[in-house]
């Protein structure tokens, strides 16, 4: 093994589908799966099994699929180690990660209840006993065992020497340190590894990774300090999606790396040709927008707008450009495809982009292609894209779907909808009125479901270029304090408004329905059973 070799711990469908308002179907994380093992993360955490029914079979699904360790997530909880193994059992890399919280905040905050003890002593005690019984159980069912420290980055270094010690025991093989709120400081963060690296007995017999959260924006920074001083994996999400302000990104830290390796030695695996199409796909499934001048996949990253520095450019692409765009495999021409596109001409360019085709989908996406082509003469990858997000969208559980929508409106009319909707049973049509053609149409769903939810938020964009542009629009609607985001694309921006407020209501309808699941499943009887 080289002693430079950086791992690459890829947890955007865990904890970058923690993101408020991300979410995503099981079809789509297994197409993330394929595309992240296209780009060669070492690890990929592929989700949460004990805690829904959906989370189960995606980790399963991922599992049994890719080439890649794919760990799933378990609390220090017989149930939730059992789920993971579970899940796992059939993959071809398996990996059981359990966590304890190891910070006095989130021990006096989590563990307040006296019978893990009365004193601050005496709960840190029960946290090395739950952290030396969780990792031992973990072990019994593989050989791949991951402990966090959860909140590392605010934990007392002496007590989490001894955690770290107590892991590696009790048979750990990676030793994750958690920044989890996001609060350190580089050179804070990186001399805490430094320390665990030196007071640890047995730190040889584990690899140290680090886990960084963005709320001060130095995910990125903590994590290299953090590989400066000993850690040799790094956790992190592909466009930096994540539980609040977001994780490490994925392009960032591996593109630091080779960027500056006159700097540093260490180097990771990643092929970065890939990095622009999974950082396309995430973005269109999670629906979560990158913003323009995001460090590598931007729309700005490659970007020169003023005169000098075209100039320059011109003369010398090294005066602004540190690294090439297609490095990162930002496209240097733009592929057009049209109506005259053949079969095969769309499936290799579909492949090129990391989607993954089965034969008898083929037929299905063609035609939808040709729909798009005769609207749309002009057919770019990002209009692919989206076609191929339409379709996961409709492979997803979908429990409501649109099949008619007809609106009036006008400067001196009521704005009126009416819209049909086809479920699993029937079609259900009805019609509203409201204080514009969305709201009408929004109020014609409602009535026809026989539902009403708190808009959260609208948001509508054009997302490909030309007066024909694809729009798209993510809705986001609340029910019992759980956000739910849809999203719709369309030519036409009501329709892609309908169609973003049912997914929402599809997602709301598929979470529900799994909670109700889980209450009955035997995942519930084991996360009880302990
Ligand atoms: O941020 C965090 O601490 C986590 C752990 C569960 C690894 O996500
Ligand atoms: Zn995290």
């Amino acid at each position: 093994m080289d002693k430079n070799r950086v791992y690459i711990f890829d947890t955007t469908l865990r904890d970058g589908e923690q993101s408020p308002g991300a979410s995503l179907s099981i079809s789509e994380k297994v197409e993330i799966a394929r595309q992240l093992e296209k780009l060669n993360v070492d690890i990929i955490e592929a989700g949460f099994p004990v805690s829904s029914p959906a989370q189960f079979e995606a980790v399963q699904l991922v599992a049994n699929e890719v080439n890649v360790v794919v760990a799933g997530l378990a609390r220090a909880k017989e149930g939730d180690i059992k789920a993971a193994y579970e899940a796992l059992k059939h993959g071809k890399k398996p990996r059981i990660h359990t966590f304890t919280s190891t910070s006095d905040i989130h021990i006096l905050g989590k563990f307040g209840d006296d019978r893990y003890g009365k004193t601050l002593e005496e709960k840190r005690k029960t946290v090395l006993k739950m952290t030396y019984d969780s990792v031992a159980y973990a072990k019994s069912f593989m050989k791949d065992v991951e402990y966090s420290a959860e909140d590392a980055g605010r934990t007392d270094i002496g007590y989490l020497v001894d955690i770290v010690e107590t892991a590696i025991e009790a048979g750990a093989t990676t030793i994750n340190i958690p920044d989890t709120t996001g609060y350190t400081f580089p050179s804070e963060f990186g001399a805490k590894i430094a320390e665990l690296k030196r007071r640890v007995k047995n730190i040889d017999k584990a690899i140290i990774s680090v886990h960084c959260h963005n709320d001060l924006g130095l995910a990125v920074a903590n994590s290299l300090a953090g590989i400066e001083n000993g850690a040799r994996q790094i956790e992190c999400t592909i466009n930096g999606i994540g539980e609040r302000a977001g994780n490490a990104s994925l392009e960032e830290v591996v593109m630091a790396l080779k960027v500056r390796k006159d700097l540093v030695k260490y180097f990771t695996k990643i092929k970065t040709e890939e990095i622009y199409n999974s950082s396309r796909m995430v973005s269109s499934y999670s629906g979560i927008v990158v913003q323009p001048n995001k460090a590598i996949v931007g729309d700005n990253a490659f970007a020169h707008e003023s005169g000098i520095h075209q100039d320059g450019m011109l003369k010398n692409r090294q005066t602004y450009e540190i690294m090439q765009p297609e490095t990162v495999g930002v496209p240097k021409t733009k592929i057009v495809l049209g109506r005259h596109s053949g079969r095969h001409g769309l499936k290799s360019r579909l492949t090129e982009l990391g989607f993954h085709l089965p034969e008898k989908e083929l037929q299905k996406i063609y035609e939808k292609f040709l729909t798009l082509a005769d609207k749309k003469k002009e057919i770019y990858d990002d209009d692919l894209r989206i076609l191929m997000e339409e379709s996961s969208i409709k492979f997803a559980a979908s429990f409501y779907e649109l099949d008619y929508l007809q609106i009036h409106s006008g400067t001196n009319s009521i704005p009126t909808a009416t819209v049909r909707i086809k479920t699993e049973k029937e079609l259900l049509q009805e019609s509203a009125t409201g204080d514009g053609v969305v709201d009408a149409t929004f109020n014609a769903i409602e009535r026809a479901l026989n539902t009403k939810v708190s808009l959260e938020s609208y948001f509508v964009r054009s997302v490909t270029s030309g007066r024909q542009a694809l729009g798209e629009v993510i809705v986001k609607i609340k029910k019992d304090d759980v956000v739910f985001t849809g999203r719709g694309i369309s030519t036409d921006i009501i329709e892609a408004s309908a169609k973003g407020f049912l997914q929402a209501l599809n997602h709301q309808e598929q979470y529900f329905k799994s909670k109700d699941e889980l209450s009955t499943s035997y995942l519930s009887e084991i996360s009880q059973a302990v």
